[in-house]
């Protein structure tokens, strides 16, 4: 056990700043500090909370987990970063933190994607994963389907949702119902008082000629919301539960029958169910019924290591570490929109040693993603022009970004 890897992992992709600490498969500490309050009264997450959230938070939560796990910094051997997929300010503050810790510390540094950390944070509570394993992941930012040769760096997507994601359709159905901020874990108490066959509701992609793995949620929210304005034009009161509970089974029946169908027609009897989604009961008992009556092996980590944390982000790492995985370099982007097919980034540095120049056009694109020619990246970035402060091109921007701070993730 003593040699197996210490690895802390730090994650920020939401509104969540998770820092743990594992050792090999077992899992030392889950430090957690959360803004989720902070977005409830706008209904969703808004990025630039978040962002600052995570910078006040960070330094008190890597303290709490080294503290929790009872080790030192010293005695590490590496720092896990989530560096994308999620919001690109709140991935950054994570990713700086890390470098900087990695670097004070003379540690290697692991930017890991955040899909396949949150596969790999099974094996802290069930052990190993079997190679190739089937993974359902559903939260509010992502529903996908994947089969994961390789957790460290094969793994494959089979099917994803077209439009919302499935914890997106929890949010947005409990907001029609006035059930707060975030919905799933509303939805899923009242359910348990309703009845899940009281409304038909649809099941998206589920023909005989749809995709066999994607999915699709936004049909399902949409005739749950004229559902419901039905009933309240016509003076009747909503019954809630049944709402809820009638809402959910249409959501896990699409989720877990496609799941099985991933897993037998590609000879996997494995499946991993991971995200927020994961935490949802009727998932976890539908889930469960249907995998026996198929023969297939459920894992389904505790609710709390299927929300985002650190710990799942160290798991990753910790692995990496096992596996004598490269680690990145010190000038390791975060990307917003990661491919869940790139498991670890490496950092520019590596390859072919232009990446110094693409790491500076990379920082210039973000802060300029108008300019494409290299004269336009050499202008002064737009915000620092004094002349420019009364440009109505620019208060424009200023309304788009305030904008999208409301209408945010979930909105
Ligand atoms: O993985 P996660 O913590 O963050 C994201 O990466 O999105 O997932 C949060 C999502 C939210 O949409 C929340 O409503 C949903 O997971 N969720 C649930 C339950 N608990 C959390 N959805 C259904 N049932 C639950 N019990
Ligand atoms: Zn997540």
């Amino acid at each position: 056990m003593a040699d197996e890897p210490l690895v802390l992992g730090i994650e920020t992709s939401c509104d969540e700043t998770g820092v743990g600490i594992v050792r090999g498969h077992t899992l030392l500490a889950d430090a957690i500090a959360s803004s989720v309050d902070e977005h409830a009264r706008y209904g969703g997450v808004v990025p630039e909370v978040a962002s600052r959230a995570h910078l006040e938070a960070m330094i008190p939560t890597v303290q709490r987990a080294l503290r929790q796990a009872g080790v030192s910094a010293r005695d590490l051997d590496g720092i896990a970063v989530t560096a994308g997929p999620g919001l690109a300010g709140a991935l950054l503050v994570g990713v700086s933190a890390a470098k900087a810790y990695a670097y004070a510390l003379g540690k290697p540094l692991y930017g890991v994607n955040h899909l396949a950390s949150h596969i790999c944070v099974d094996q802290l509570e069930h052990g190993p994963l079997p190679e190739p394993t089937m993974a359902l992941l559903v939260s509010g930012g992502h529903s996908s389907l994947l089969l994961a040769p390789d957790i460290t760096g094969d793994v494959r997507p089979l099917g994803a949702t077209i439009d919302d994601a499935a914890g997106e359709a929890f949010d947005k159905v409990a907001r029609v119902l006035g059930l707060g901020f975030p919905g799933g874990p509303a939805i899923d108490r009242y359910a348990r008082e309703g009845d899940a066959a009281a409304i038909a509701f649809p099941r998206g992609l589920t023909g005989g000629r749809d995709p066999r793995y994607d999915f699709s949620f936004s049909g399902l929210k949409t005739a749950v919301a004229r559902w419901v304005e039905a009933r309240r034009r016509d003076g009747q009161e909503v019954p809630v539960a049944d709402v809820a509970a009638s809402f959910q089974e249409a959501v896990v029946d699409v989720l877990t029958r496609k799941a099985i169908r991933a897993c037998k027609d590609n000879g996997v009897d494995h499946l991993m169910i991971g995200g927020g989604v994961a935490a949802n009961s009727r998932l976890r008992s539908l889930a469960l019924e249907r995998c026996a009556d198929a023969g297939i092996r459920l894992r389904v980590p505790r609710p709390g290591l299927c929300t985002d944390n650190g710990a799942m982000v160290a798991a990753l790492g910790a692995e990496m570490v096992a596996r004598g995985r490269p680690a990145s370099t010190l000038d390791l982007p975060a990307d917003s929109s990661l491919p869940v097919t790139e498991v670890s980034v490496p950092g520019f540095t590596h390859g072919d040693g232009s990446g110094p120049v693409r790491a500076a056009l990379e920082v210039q694109a973000h802060l300029h993603p108008q300019a494409d020619s290299p004269a336009d990246a050499h202008a002064p970035a737009r915000s620092h022009d004094p002349a420019r402060s009364h440009d109505p091109a620019h208060s424009h921007d200023h309304d788009h970004v305030h904008e999208l701070s409301k209408d945010n993730l979930y909105g």
